[in-house]
């Protein structure tokens, strides 16, 4: 009984770790990477729909100040650290914090900025 959570519990850690690198980009995920691959890290996933159902649409794109366009923003991470775009909420306070790099810099190498997965929203008036 104890060896089979054992194992069971090991199996999950492994599908955890097996999971996080390399994360390919999914459904109406935005790929941001203007700046992050010339830095040495990888492009960022931002999952669009998960914080979409979540938070209204002005929170972001007029109190945030993030364009409506994919590839559009100009984002550094000292910007993010001082709370502003996704640092406002990624600060252990809303959310987890900037110090999980990997959660956001999840994308392959090599994937340009723009929509994955077909559902572009078209633009202000259109979604
Ligand atoms: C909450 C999401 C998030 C987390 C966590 C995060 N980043 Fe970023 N980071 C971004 C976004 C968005 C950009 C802009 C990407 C672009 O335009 O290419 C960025 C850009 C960068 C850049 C390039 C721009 C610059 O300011 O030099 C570097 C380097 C970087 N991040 C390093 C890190 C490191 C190191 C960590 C962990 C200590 C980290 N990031 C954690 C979202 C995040
Ligand atoms: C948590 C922040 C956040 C929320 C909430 C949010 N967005 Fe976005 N949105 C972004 C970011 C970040 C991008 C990518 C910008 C970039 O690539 O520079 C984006 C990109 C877009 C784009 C361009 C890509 C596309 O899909 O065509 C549109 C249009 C858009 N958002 C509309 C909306 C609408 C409509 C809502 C509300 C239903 C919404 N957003 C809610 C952060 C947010
Ligand atoms: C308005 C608040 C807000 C902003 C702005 C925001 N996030 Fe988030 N984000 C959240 C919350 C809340 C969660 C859920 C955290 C949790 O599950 O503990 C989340 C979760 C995530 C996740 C994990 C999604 C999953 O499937 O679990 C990623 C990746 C992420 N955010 C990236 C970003 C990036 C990159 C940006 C900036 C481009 C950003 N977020 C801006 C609030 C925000």
């Amino acid at each position: 009984m104890i060896a089979r959570l054992v194992v069971a519990a090991i199996a999950l850690a492994l599908a955890f770790f097996v999971d996080i690198p390399e994360a390919g980009a999914e459904y109406a995920d935005v790929v941001i990477n203007k700046q992050a691959e010339k830095n040495g890290m990888r492009p960022v996933v931002f999952p669009h729909w998960f914080h979409r159902i979540r938070f209204r649409c002005k929170v972001c794109h007029a109190e945030l100040g993030f364009k409506m366009r994919a590839g559009a923003n100009d984002v550094t991470m000292a910007a993010i650290i001082d709370g502003k775009f996704c640092g406002a909420c990624h600060n252990n306070d809303i959310a987890w914090s900037v110090e999980k790099c990997d959660l956001c810099h999840s994308g392959k190498r090599g994937l340009p900025s723009g929509i994955y997965g077909g559902h572009e929203t078209s633009g202000p008036g259109r979604w």
